[in-house]
């Protein structure tokens, strides 16, 4: 087999030109795109390349600032392109799909498009002979809206392609610093040795967002906090900082480990269910310094009384012998006042303090996966006086990525994800059975909210959610990082 065609549907979407082109490009200035790549751009207008491609550099521009491509390279950019204006939604529009398709070269399709239509254009590939070939499917979240939901979708999608075939994205597991969690954990002997509930207190994972919904309402509001980034990133991420090592590499040694975790995850009781989760929703306030409205105000509003939370904490555990009585704090919100996403590894106290100012200075490893990436260790050190004998403070060592690797720019997500799918590598995408085993567990946590009534209460936009947030944490005696 000789050659990929990467078969974009969406290409006129707000996804693709946001982020999925800019990637392609950025690949492209830094020659790592396959020469022969052939990019089939599928959207409804019916115009030709170079009309799509003007109309696409103006869009690039607009999302790319001073990193636009020059005109040189956009040159060199567009030799890959070809364009066919079909609506995909209609079966009888195929054949000019079909057209551009060579067997003898791999197809991998890419949906950019709403998961409500995933189903149809696998019919409309399959009943059109589209998928003769060597053909892989890469596909956006959510897959789903539950666990039924999700398993529709692999069902349909198992009918077409095996598991070895579908590239499920959750665009965290392409971000430099989420992978560079694998390097934390397994090429550094003194840290994996220190990873468990004999050392560890507790865990927090925060993800952050300054943002509201984005002019989404109708599709968020069906969904909230929990669905959109709990189920997924926030799981993945956990997911990593839990399981065990892998045996290697390979796709399938790594999303067996995660598997694992997420079935080790406790079930949320309902009798605690109030006791473990916090969720709020974000009313009027100020976001990096103007105004902003209220998710209930926010343009596109359909449900003036409407309970979906923009703001969930939630205590979990991961029952296992490594994890034993070590909460995993988990925390995420719209219009918080800061863009950040980090894990904080705290450890535990000393056993047996001999230093004379009696500080038990417990070591902290944080974690920033954006912005500012990197990671932090505070250690205790001695305190640099005559006045006291050994006494103690705190002290940090601090890895910043783009300082330490000379970089300018941290690659985008979508560089890496793009690049695994060219080359047939699955190790950064995610399997069947940890987004159903995810769903599970989350739609057992919003029963047990419902049966509950657990109240989504408001925040003001630019604050950390609600108060109880902080009590979640604070009643075990511990605080957030941030
Ligand atoms: C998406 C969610 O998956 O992730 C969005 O649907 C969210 O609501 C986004 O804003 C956050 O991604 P990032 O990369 O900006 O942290």
């Amino acid at each position: 087999m000789t050659g990929v065609d990467l078969i974009i549907f969406g290409a006129s979407g707000d996804l693709s030109a946001r982020k999925l082109f800019p990637a392609l490009f950025q690949l492209d200035r830094a020659e790592l795109l396959p020469s022969d790549l052939r990019i089939t751009a599928i959207a409804r207008d019916q115009v030709d390349v170079d009309v799509f491609l003007e109309g696409l550099r103006q869009r690039m521009n607009g999302y790319m600032g001073s990193e636009s491509p020059s005109d040189a390279e956009w040159q060199h950019y567009s030799r890959h392109f070809q364009y066919v204006g079909a609506d995909f939604t209609k079966g009888d529009n195929y054949s000019s799909i079909r057209e551009t398709l060579d067997d003898s070269r791999v197809s991998l399709f890419y949906l950019a498009t709403p998961p409500s239509i995933f189903a149809l254009i696998c019919n409309n590939l399959a009943n059109n002979n589209c998928l003769t070939g060597d053909c892989r499917i890469v596909l956006e979240k959510p897959i789903g809206e539950c666990l039924a939901s999700s398993k529709e979708v692999n069902e349909t999608l198992a009918r077409y392609f095996d598991e070895a075939s579908i590239y499920r994205i959750d665009h965290y597991l392409g971000k430099e610093t989420v992978q560079n969690l694998l390097a934390l954990r397994f090429a550094n002997r003194f840290i994996n040795s220190q990873w468990d509930a004999n050392c560890i207190d507790h865990v927090q994972i925060t993800v952050g967002e300054i943002v509201g919904i984005e002019g989404r309402w109708s599709y968020y509001d069906r969904v909230g906090q929990l669905r959109d980034m709990v189920q997924n990133h926030l799981m993945q991420l956990l997911c990593l900082v839990a399981m065990e090592p892998p045996n290697s590499l390979e796709a399938d040694s790594i999303r067996d480990e995660k598997v694992k975790i997420v079935k080790a995850l406790r079930r949320v009781d309902v009798d605690q269910v109030a006791e473990h989760v916090v969720k709020g929703q974000y009313s009027q306030g100020w976001s990096s310094g103007a105004a902003v409205p209220g998710y209930l105000e926010e343009a596109g509003c359909e449900r003036p009384d409407s309970e979906t939370e923009t703001f969930i904490a939630i205590k979990a555990h991961v029952d296992n012998w490594r994890w034993a009585g070590v909460p995993f704090y988990l925390r995420t919100g719209k219009r918080v006042p800061e863009k950040l996403t980090e894990i904080i590894i705290q450890y535990k106290d000393l056993p047996h303090n001999i230093f004379s100012s009696g500080t038990n200075i417990a070591n902290k490893l944080i974690i920033r996966l954006q912005p500012r990436e990197g990671i932090e260790l505070t250690m205790a050190s001695k305190r640099q006086t005559l006045r006291d004998k050994l006494s103690l403070q705190n002290h940090t060592l601090d890895l910043d990525f783009r300082e330490t690797t000379g970089m300018s720019r941290i690659p985008d997500a979508y560089e890496r994800l793009f690049l695994d799918a060219i080359n047939g590598d699955q190790s950064l995408f995610v399997g069947r059975e940890e987004i159903e085993e995810s769903w599970r567990w989350c739609d057992e946590l919003i029963d047990a909210c419902n049966q509950k009534n657990i109240e989504t209460k408001p925040y003001h936009a630019g604050s950390w959610g609600p108060p109880k947030a902080e009590l979640l944490i604070e009643k075990d005696g511990r605080s957030w990082h941030v």
